[in-house]
Formats: C-alpha cells, structure tokens, sequence
C-alpha cells in the first residue's frame, strides 16, 4: 500500500490531485461521473463577488496540443454559491478551494470576507492571473508590485490559507512568486494559461469573439514545468503545479520538479475520469518503484 497523501502545511490532501478551476464547474456537475471524495480537492470556478456573464461566444477554440479558452471568468457570485453549492460540497469528503476573483483590489477581499463566514471552505485561490477577463482585466500577477497588493490586502483579512495563482505570462516568474510569498501567501499555484490567439483562415476572422484567450492543455506544459522548477528551487513556501497534465507520468514530472500536489484541468474536458485515471496511475508508479510515500519523490530531480 502507498502513502499517496499529502501535506501542504496548512492543508493536508488525501493524494496530490486537484481538480483545476473553471474545467470542473463548481464540482458537483462531475458527481455522475466520478466519485468526488477519491480527489484530493477540487478548486471551484472563479468567483466574482457578483454573478457575471464572462465572454461572448464563440469562447473556444482547439489548437495542436492545447485549448483557447475566453470565458471570461462567468460565474455565479458568492451568494448564489453559498446558497446553492456550498452546502451540497459538504456531502464530499475533498478539501473544498475556492477561485477568487477581482475586478479590482477590494473585490478580492469582498469576495474572501464574504466566504471567511461561510463553513466547507478549505483554502482560497487567489486567481491574479486570467488572461481573458471581460474589460481587458485586472491582472495583478503581471507585476511583482500589484501581486504584494492583492496578496497582503487578503491576507490581512483571511481567515482560511491562501494559495496564490501565477500568470506564465512574465519574464520572471520567480520575482513574483517571491512577492506573493513575501505578502504572505501560503502556497503558490503555477499556472493559469498563456496568453493566445488563434484566426480562421477562411473569415479571416478570429476564432474567439474576444481576439485573445488562454491556451492551455499539452502544449504549455514544458514551459510551465520549467517555471515550476525555478520557483521550487527559490520559495519556501509549497508549489502546486499546473498546465498540460494528461497522466500520471506527466504529474509526476510536476512532482519531481519540486511541486508538492498538481491540479488537472483541460484533461476533465477530454475525459471526465481524467483525474481518478491520474491518481491510479500515480499508484501504480509507486507500487512499482517501491515509494511507499508519495512525498518522498517530491523535488527528488537528478540534476548532476
Ligand atoms: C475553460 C477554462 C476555464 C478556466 N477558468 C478558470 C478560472 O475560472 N479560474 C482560474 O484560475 N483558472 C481558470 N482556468 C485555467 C485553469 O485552471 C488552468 O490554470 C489552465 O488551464 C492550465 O492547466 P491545464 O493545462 O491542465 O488546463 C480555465 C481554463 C479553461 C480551459
């Protein structure tokens, strides 16, 4: 038997594997397909204080290896979640993470004070880093400066553990991990989705409404994997890593890499067992090569 679980410090999961936000609704929409408390947790969509609409359509478009994605962060705010979802989540033994979001500085902490009050709530994740949001967006993780902002302001009044979610979309992505950390997040999740476009040849037309989305999926996750590396290598506080995770060998690679737990997104979209798949097969690794706790091949990379 393996130890799969793992501990973030101020969170313990039952294994590594996290369900990434805005690819798996609000959780509850995957319950007729997978047993939900074999996760060991699921970030919500992201939340907006009040309930927004996001993009116009079309708002997807498939690439080689990867997915551009301009939803805009549609939600359905903080008060329908407490009403409607919040209380059904319960019912699931996973820890519960929620994806905030922000128009501007203070929504971030309108929308965290707002659910410090509510029960079921593991962790927040602090989203800095949608590429596509409505009105150009606000996208803190841009900047070392703003993410200290957005980060110290929630801190100051968060009464659960915050993760914050880096944008790849900068020269140095340690820099801005360091400045989360210095503003007291207690993890780092790495990374939201590259800034994209894609153009129908026949229009001449883009293929989103919006010009520009996120890509996700396979194609990012060389390039993420590296930064998970660098930031693992510089912060002391725990990396979750995320973009392009299909399997178990690739959230291995995360693992080895210095992430100490994965979130899986576009994967659900093309599976919806995609994470059960990715916990059994990080199982079988283990079985195989004798790791009778997962923990221990975190950051084990041979470099030399
Ligand atoms: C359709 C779609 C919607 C997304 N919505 C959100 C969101 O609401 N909040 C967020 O932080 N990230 C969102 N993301 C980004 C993912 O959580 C993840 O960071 C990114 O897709 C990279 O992981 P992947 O390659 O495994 O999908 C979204 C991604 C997709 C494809």
């Amino acid at each position: 038997m393996t130890d799969l679980s793992i501990d973030l410090g101020f969170l313990k999961l039952k294994n590594p594997v996290i369900a990434a936000s805005g690819t798996f609704g609000y959780g509850l929409e995957f319950s007729p397909f997978i047993n939900l408390d074999k996760l060991g947790g699921i970030v919500v969509k992201g939340l907006y204080y009040s309930p927004c609409q996001g993009n116009p359509p079309p708002r997807l478009a498939e690439t080689a290896s990867g997915l551009i994605n301009a939803i805009g962060l549609q939600g359905i705010g903080v008060e329908r979640f407490s009403e409607e979802i919040l209380p059904r989540l319960k019912d699931y033994n996973t820890a519960i993470i929620v994806n905030v979001c922000g128009e501007y500085e203070e929504e971030y902490v309108s929308v965290v004070d707002f659910l410090n009050k509510k029960e079921g709530i593991s962790a927040y994740e602090l989203n800095i880093s949608c590429p596509n949001t409505k009105k150009g967006g606000l996208c803190p993780a841009l900047s070392p400066e703003n993410t200290y902002t957005v980060v110290s302001l929630v801190k100051k009044i968060s009464l659960r553990p915050v993760i914050t979610k880096l944008s790849p979309n900068v020269t140095d992505i340690v820099e801005i991990a360091l400045s989360a950390q210095e503003a007291g997040s207690d993890a780092i999740s790495l990374a939201n989705t590259f800034l994209a476009m894609a153009v129908d040849v026949e229009t001449r037309r883009p293929k989103l409404a919006n010009i520009f989305g996120g890509l996700s999926g396979p194609a990012i996750k060389p390039i993420i994997l590296r930064m998970v590396y660098q930031v693992a290598s510089c912060v002391k506080i725990p990396v979750i890593g995320l973009g392009g995770i299909m399997s178990g060998s690739d959230a291995l690679e995360y693992l080895i890499a210095g992430a100490k737990a994965v979130e899986v997104g576009t994967a659900n979209l093309v599976d919806p067992e995609a994470t059960i798949r990715i916990i059994d097969e990080l199982e079988e690794y283990c079985v195989k090569n004798g790791i009778k706790k997962i923990e221990e091949i975190v950051g084990t990379l041979i470099t030399q």
